[in-house]
Parts: C-alpha cells; structure tokens; sequence
C-alpha cells in the first residue's frame, strides 16, 4: 500500500479486534484513503462501503474492497502487469512535470510511468481490470518517489527507492463484494443506508489530502493540469471544491457533527489524535444519542513525515519535524453490552 498521512498500520491489530468483536455484518470507513481499513473488514467477512473525496483512494476502494477476487480472471489481470512491465519508457506530462521541472522520481521512472498510465488509458479504459492496473501503478510509483510520504516536497538529495526500478505487481483482491465510493462524507452519509458498525477516521488538521497527494490525483485523472509552486501542485488544489471542510478548525465541528447524526448505524468507531482540534467533551457530545460512548487511547509512532521534515527545490527545509510521539484515540459508541464486549476483547 501507498504511504499516507494518518493511516492506521499501526492501529490495525487493535482496529482488527474491535471489529471482530464488534460481530458486525455491514460496514462503513468513511474516510477510507488507503482502503487499509476497509479492506480489514473485508477479510473479517463483512460487507463494506467505502468512501473518499480521493481519485486515487476510489483506485483503492474499486480494485481493493467493490471487487470479488473469487470472480475475477487473475490470469489475465497478471498478463496485463507482464506487458506493461515490458513497455519502454516515454517522455510525457508526468516526466516533464515532475521528473525534469521538480524532483520527485528519477526520469528513467517518470518515463515508465508515463508509458504505462497511457497505455492504461489507451488499452484498458472499459475493461475490468481498469482500477486493478491503476492501484498496481500508484503502488509501484510510490515504492520508487523521492519524498518522505507527502507530495508538498521532494527530497534535497535523491531517495534510495527512487533509483530502483519501476515494477508493478498484480494487486491481491480480496474475496467478498463490497461497494466504492467516491465523494464528499458530509453529502453522501444520508444516501448511504445502514450499517451494524461505521469507522470514521476524518483528517485531524489543516493538512488537504487533495494537495499532500496532488501526483496521485493527477496520475489517476491523467488530465495534465496547469501547476504552480515548488511542488508543481495542480492548479485545482487553490479551488474551494477541492477543499474539505474537515481540514478547518472552523468548519470541522459542525461537519463531523452533521455525519455522525446523518449515520444510520449501530455502533460508531472514530479515530482522532491528541493533534485534531477536538476536545473529548466535544466528541463524547456528538455521540451523545448512543447508549454509551467510550474512548481509548493509544500511543503510537508518529508518521516518519514529521520526524525528518521535507526539504523544498532549494534544499531548505520545510516544515518543523514534529514531536516523535503522539496519542491515538478510539471513541466508540453504541449499545452498552457492544461496547463493552468490543473493549473486553482488547484486554483477552
Ligand atoms: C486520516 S485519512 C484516512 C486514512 C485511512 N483510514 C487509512 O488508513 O488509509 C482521511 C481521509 O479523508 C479523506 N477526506 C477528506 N475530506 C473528506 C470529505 N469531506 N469526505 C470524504 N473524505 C474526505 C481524505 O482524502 C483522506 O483519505
């Protein structure tokens, strides 16, 4: 999977737990990015929706969650990643913008990638295997970029990823249906349905995934924006409609609020850290028409991002490196005798 501000690689262990515990049968992740958590649930056995503002987060959720490896030709799916593997490189957009004009992958990489993503558009437009060969490109992209996880900055010196090279590998789908999702969380939660359990995990700051991941939207949309700025950013990333009104401290309240009482469902699981702008009291308020709402709190590493900082095209750093620790929290909320079963399983 790609490296992502706020996943929850480190949580999964305990995520995996509440869910198990939780006996749940349809599922939401809200705020899926990666897919890493929907997917757990997934593999759980459960039926789950997820959604995301993000084209390269739909990728994920369409190839990772929406298909059915016990349907899906795997033979063929690997032929495609065997003969794309085999194209040369070309020069294209994507090699220009961000190999040559910014350094974020080596150009003899830019050149593939270029040469791939085309004939992924060119070739596989309406075929199935669409999402599967793009998650395979954005995957294997991220293995070999020069930056420390985010695109606001590339790295002062060449990374030692970014010289091997370029390989896609089959995706491995997961068995189990499931349904994707691309959209905003605060329009699209009273269309969704109910659900026995929701994950939310909504950005914690003002940090917008839409500019922190700009190669990954373009690389998906494949639309050759117009850019600006050290990191050659998309144009679009200025536009109110690609801003979120989680990454405000003024907006945030009143849109996490909206969702959790839009949600239909059973038990509610909310990820935050001691960084997001909301207090317990705050939280515990919103979940205020369940039974019982608990929070748990958990130290983990901090994302690598923060600790080594980034560096901008003159090779000044960008950004203070953060504290190296921080706490994760869980609310969760719901029936008593749920709740208290989903915690005891923790300590088992
Ligand atoms: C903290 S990340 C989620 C990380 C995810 N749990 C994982 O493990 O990969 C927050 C996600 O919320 C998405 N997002 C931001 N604003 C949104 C909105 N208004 N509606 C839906 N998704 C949004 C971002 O694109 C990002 O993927």
């Amino acid at each position: 999977m790609i490296k992502y501000l706020g996943s929850k690689r480190a949580l999964m262990p305990v995520l995996e737990t509440l869910f198990a515990a939780s006996q749940a049968r349809t599922t939401l992740d809200l705020f899926t990015g990666t897919t890493r958590v929907a997917a757990a649930m997934k593999q759980l056995g459960m039926q789950v929706t997820a959604v995301d503002t993000a084209s390269y987060s739909e990728v994920f959720s369409k190839t990772f969650i929406e298909l059915d490896a016990t349907r899906a030709d795997l033979r063929e799916l690997a032929d495609a990643v065997a003969s794309l593997n085999q194209l040369p490189g070309t020069s294209g957009y994507f090699t220009e913008v961000f190999c040559q004009k910014a350094r974020f992958f080596q150009v003899k990489n830019g050149q593939r990638i270029d040469a791939v993503r085309s004939v992924i558009e060119s070739d596989y437009k309406n075929s199935w295997m669409y999402f599967p060969l793009l998650a395979s490109l954005l995957i294997a992209a991220d293995k070999v970029d020069s930056t420390t996880g985010v695109q606001m900055a590339y790295l002062k010196t060449w990374s030692r990823r970014s010289s091997l090279e370029l390989e896609l590998q089959v995706p491995e789908l997961l068995a189990g249906g499931g349904r994707s999702i691309r959209g905003d969380a605060i329009e699209q939660t009273p269309n969704l349905g109910s659900f026995d359990l929701a994950y939310l995990d909504p950005p914690y700051n003002q940090h917008r995934y839409f500019g922190n991941y700009h190669i990954w939207e373009t690389l998906v949309r494949w639309d050759q924006p117009e850019y600006y700025g050290i990191a050659n950013k998309r144009i679009d990333t200025r536009s109110n409609e690609n801003k979120s009104a989680f990454n405000s401290k003024l907006t945030l309240p009143n849109a996490l609020a909206t969702v959790i009482a839009g949600l239909d469902v059973k038990t509610l699981l909310l990820s935050y850290n001691n960084e997001s702008w909301l207090s317990r009291r705050e939280l515990t308020d919103m979940c205020s028409r369940f039974e019982t709402v608990e929070i748990l709190d958990f130290d983990s590493k901090r994302y690598v991002g923060s600790q080594i900082g980034g560096y901008n095209k003159s090779g000044r750093l960008v950004g203070k490196p953060g504290a190296h620790r921080n706490l994760e929290h869980i609310v969760i909320a719901g029936q008593q005798q749920k709740v208290s079963a989903m915690v005891k399983a923790l300590t088992q």
